[in-house]
């Protein structure tokens, strides 16, 4: 079997250039370790960029994001007990789209599905051939063999995928910061009790309040690195959850049953070049953000644009010029928001020991909320720098 891409992975960053390869008329061959409904299990952020919105809608799978999407124009710093709302439109005339990234999955694959392009789930054993000349991959499904050559393929495999250990080890330079605690979050069915989100520095640890529709909340907590799912009952969730986001808040949440509970670590990581010979990385096989500031997906989206253009240059003009800019452009993006999420990360959670540090912390905190054009810088980079 031949075809023009192969894409290795199914999470948003491989469905959404399948995708628009589809619609430029490229063909493409989707190869995905895991079932359909695991992929659809798993709990990410849920804030959308405009320029996201904007590449969406140009792949044809905005319907109902348009329709169910939760336009917010602010959202809210809590620090000492008080909550500083950031005007987002005001200070920048964008608004980011609150919408799960489950749904925009979903809306993906249902997408695919209906063009009929082949994608294969439970593929086993994917190996990447010769990637610096005639590329073919290999996997085992439903126990056969299988072998495919390609013009490309697409790295479209997640921070764990096989793409970005296939290259050699001295052409490839990763750059890594992990952080000394996670985020226990839990997703409940209750109406938000807060109109934007939320960023809480407490005392106590930070908290974030966020939310997937208008009947659906997300809520996460800072934890220790070493903390299972295990260590927390929900009870203990809410209750810490409540004293860090402030009173007013926790008096009112309602005692329901939580969806999924879960931890994530956080991490900083990013590999650089993202293209070796005729393979391309793009979304988290390529970096990692920490979830502060809600940029992973985002961020997915722009390498895959980017990686779609070049593609569509080299399949229709002939032109190898988007390809061979193709790591510089999306570098240039990513390090901005590994810097915005960093720092994010470093201003809102507690990091225990150093006094001067802590000192330091509250200071940029009081900074921010007095400065219009710190606030400005935030709004920003929070609604997205230009694609
Ligand atoms: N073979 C085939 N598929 C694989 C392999 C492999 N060896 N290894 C991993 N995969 C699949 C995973 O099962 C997963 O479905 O690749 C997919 C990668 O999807 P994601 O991890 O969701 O990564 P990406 O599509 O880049 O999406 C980025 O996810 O983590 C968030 O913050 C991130 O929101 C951002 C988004
Ligand atoms: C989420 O809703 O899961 C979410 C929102 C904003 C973030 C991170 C996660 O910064």
């Amino acid at each position: 079997m031949k075809t023009q891409v192969v894409i290795v992975g199914a999470g948003p960053a491989g469905l959404l250039l399948g995708q628009l390869l589809h619609r430029a008329g490229i063909d493409s061959l989707l190869l995905e370790q895991r079932s359909g409904d695991y992929v659809l299990g798993r709990i990410r952020a849920g804030v959308l960029e405009q320029g996201t919105v904007d590449v969406l809608e140009h792949a044809g799978v905005a319907a109902r994001l348009r329709a169910e999407g939760l336009a917010h124009d602010g959202v809210e710093i809590g620090f000492r007990g008080f909550r500083h709302r950031i005007p987002l439109k005001e200070l920048t005339g964008k608004q980011v789209t609150v919408y799960g990234q489950t749904e925009v999955t979903r809306d993906l694959m249902e997408a695919r599905a209906a063009t009929g392009a082949p994608t294969v789930y439970e593929a086993e054993n994917v190996t990447l051939h010769d990637i610096g000349g005639s590329p073919r991959v290999t996997y085992r499904h439903r126990g056969e063999n299988h072998e495919v050559a390609c013009d490309f393929i697409a790295g479209c495999d997640g921070f764990h995928g096989v793409s970005r250990r296939s290259v050699p080890a001295d052409t490839i330079t990763t750059f890594e910061r992990q952080y000394p605690f996670g985020w226990l979050g839990v997703l409940a069915d209750f109406a938000p009790l807060w109109d934007e989100l939320i960023y809480a520095a407490s005392d106590r640890g930070f908290a974030l309040a966020s939310m997937r529709s208008q009947t659906r909340v997300r809520c996460y907590i800072q934890c220790p690195i070493e903390d299972t799912v295990d260590r927390w009952t929900e009870e203990e969730f809410w209750a810490e959850f409540g004293r860090r986001i402030g009173p007013d808040i926790a008096a009112r949440l309602p005692r329901v049953p939580a969806l999924e509970m879960s931890i994530a670590p956080l991490r900083s990581f990013v590999a650089e070049p993202l293209r070796f010979g005729k393979l391309f990385l793009a979304g988290d096989a390529a970096h990692i953000v920490p979830p502060t500031g809600a940029k992973g997906l985002n961020l997915a989206v722009s390498d895959v644009f980017y990686l779609y253009e070049a593609l569509r240059g080299f399949f229709r003009e002939k032109t190898t010029s988007g390809l061979d800019g193709y790591s510089a452009r999306c570098l240039r993006r990513i390090w901005r928001a590994e810097r915005f999420s960093w720092s994010m990360t470093r201003l809102l959670h507690s990091f225990p020991g150093d006094r001067f540090d802590e000192r330091m912390q509250r200071a940029e905190i009081e900074y921010l909320l007095d400065s219009p054009s710190a606030q400005a810088a935030l709004a920003e980079n929070y609604v997205g720098l230009p694609l």
